[in-house]
């Protein structure tokens, strides 16, 4: 007879509601030294259902306290994704003597008679940071004759123009709008209808600048855009990226956007957007993903609650062989977790191995260098006949992570799969960063230009890990692993 470990999946160091449903990650605002985090939220059911905004706070972006739910539906809809900022001069006249937070985000409406819904932004306010909410009176603030499909607004400051600024998903095109007070809205330009992915409907977009090479002077603009899943493409949800540039109304790309290119080459990091209002003297462009994909995300085997966020990345924008790159790292908090395992500097594949045996592990962070051209990779979560395998083929130069036998997968026909991402401009050695959890991996190569986040379900069991390469005998330049070990505060 086998005994099996019941277990739920929750990460360790990713965030996941107490209970229930969560999709895309709303709201990201940082003020007055905490993190804020909103969600997509069915706090009574296990699927998709009447959305909510809930609601986490983060000092440090590891470790999230769950609050009680921010928005809930109205007589104008279901609370759909959004952004909120701080109105740090009181442009909406909803404070008095201190700055407060503003949410942005779309009322949906479902109508009778299978008539389509109604997409319309509206705003909510809060004087006490982010615990309790007042709804604007005049909602909603902006609504489109056209477009069925109009969401997921995200807004920031512009300086230069001294005006907000709205980017939001219109179909299978963004538009931008611009406002002085975040109640009356004026239409500048709309963008995407013949560049990009139209694999499916455009959600979640983004717009912020970023230095090149950490130089501020020379910054280009970033637009994020999630692809909804079209059942036609297997990939599923998937976010792309442009670079270009913007004047306050119209986002120009540049030649390097003409050509597709995916934010991540996994399938789990879908709507992710960036934190609004971080301090200029910390400078970083932050990132959260939903780490799932509409193709399968209302069956994953999780028991109690469904979705998890990846971890929080900055994100920066590099120039490698001509083009400008968006590249993307984990948070340096992180490293606030790490309890350290090993640290081997020009060991050979026989001697790691030798020393992983030892070692059982659920949740912790690999770090490995060799030397470009060899092909080296790891088993992670490994068990009875099961196993994720991550490495970089140094042929082809490519990273791939395959999750063929990494556990449970009869949930969904698609989970299966093998996942890689070409690496670009490579220098003299191949770099691996691994973040393994209870139930994902996301690795980070070539300097966080090629990214794979996928969920994985593996038993409890299956704890081991292992390193391969083509010959045993074979160098690695270093590897470290580190438990860790955060428990979030759930
Ligand atoms: C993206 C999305 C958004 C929408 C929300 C609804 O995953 O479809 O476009 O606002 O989820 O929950």
């Amino acid at each position: 007879m086998s005994t099996i470990t019941k277990q739920n999946y929750r990460g360790v160091y990713h965030f996941s509601p107490k209970e229930k449903w969560m999709n895309d990650p709303n709201g990201m605002v940082y003020f007055q030294g905490e993190y804020h985090l909103f969600f997509q939220h069915h706090p009574s059911g296990m699927t998709w259902g009447p959305m909510h905004w809930g609601h986490a706070v983060s000092k440090d972006l590891c470790t999230w306290e769950e609050l009680p739910i921010a928005l809930a539906p109205d007589e104008l809809g279901m609370i759909f994704s959004g952004s909120a900022v701080v109105d740090w001069n009181n442009t909406t006249g909803f404070f008095e003597d201190k700055p407060g937070l503003v949410a942005i985000f779309t009322h949906h409406l479902e109508m009778p008679e299978g008539k389509p819904a109604i997409q319309r932004q509206s705003l909510a306010y809060s004087k006490d940071n982010g615990r309790t909410w007042a709804r604007y009176e005049g909602n909603p603030v902006l609504e489109h004759d056209t477009f069925i499909d109009f969401r997921d607004p995200k807004v920031f400051w512009n300086k230069e123009t001294n005006q907000w600024v709205m980017i939001i998903a219109c179909g299978q095109t963004v538009c931008l709008y611009h406002s002085p007070d975040l109640i009356n809205w004026t239409y500048a330009s709309e963008f995407g209808e013949e560049v990009g992915s139209h694999d499916g409907v455009w959600e979640c977009p983004d717009l912020f600048p970023l230095a090149i090479d950490g130089d501020h002077l020379n910054t280009k603009w970033v637009m994020l855009v999630s692809i909804g899943s079209d059942p036609a493409f297997v990939e599923g949800s998937r976010t792309q990226y442009f670079t270009g540039d913007f004047d306050g109304e119209v986002f120009t790309p540049d030649e390097d956007s003409l050509t597709v290119r995916w934010l991540d080459y996994g399938r789990d990091n879908y709507a992710g957007v960036s934190w609004s209002d971080v301090p200029a003297e910390d400078g970083r462009r932050l990132f959260i993903g939903w780490m799932s994909n509409w193709m399968y995300a209302n069956q994953t085997p999780t028991e109690g609650f469904r979705g998890a966020m990846t971890i929080a990345r900055e994100l920066y924008l590099e120039s490698r062989s001509g083009g400008i790159i968006l590249v993307q790292k984990p948070v340096k908090e992180l490293e606030t977790a790490r309890v350290p395992v090993l640290s081997l500097k020009d060991v050979s594949i026989r001697e790691i191995n030798t020393s992983l045996a030892k070692l059982h592990l659920e949740s912790y962070e690999i770090i490995a260098e060799f030397s470009r051209g060899k092909s080296v990779g790891f088993k992670v979560r490994v068990g009875a006949d099961k196993q994720t395998v991550i490495g970089i083929n140094g042929v082809t130069e490519e990273l791939y992570v395959d999750r063929m036998a990494s556990g449970q997968h009869d949930f969904h026909e698609h989970f299966l799969g093998h996942h890689s991402a070409k690496l670009e401009a490579l220098g003299d050695s191949h770099d691996l960063r691994i973040y393994v959890d209870c139930a994902s991996v996301e690795v980070f190569s070539n300097g966080g230009q090629a990214v794979i986040t996928d969920l994985i379900f593996p038993a409890l069991e299956s704890t081991g890990i292992a390193v391969f390469g083509e010959n045993e005998n074979d160098l690695l330049i270093s590897l470290d692993i580190y438990e860790l070990t955060l428990s979030a505060e759930i």
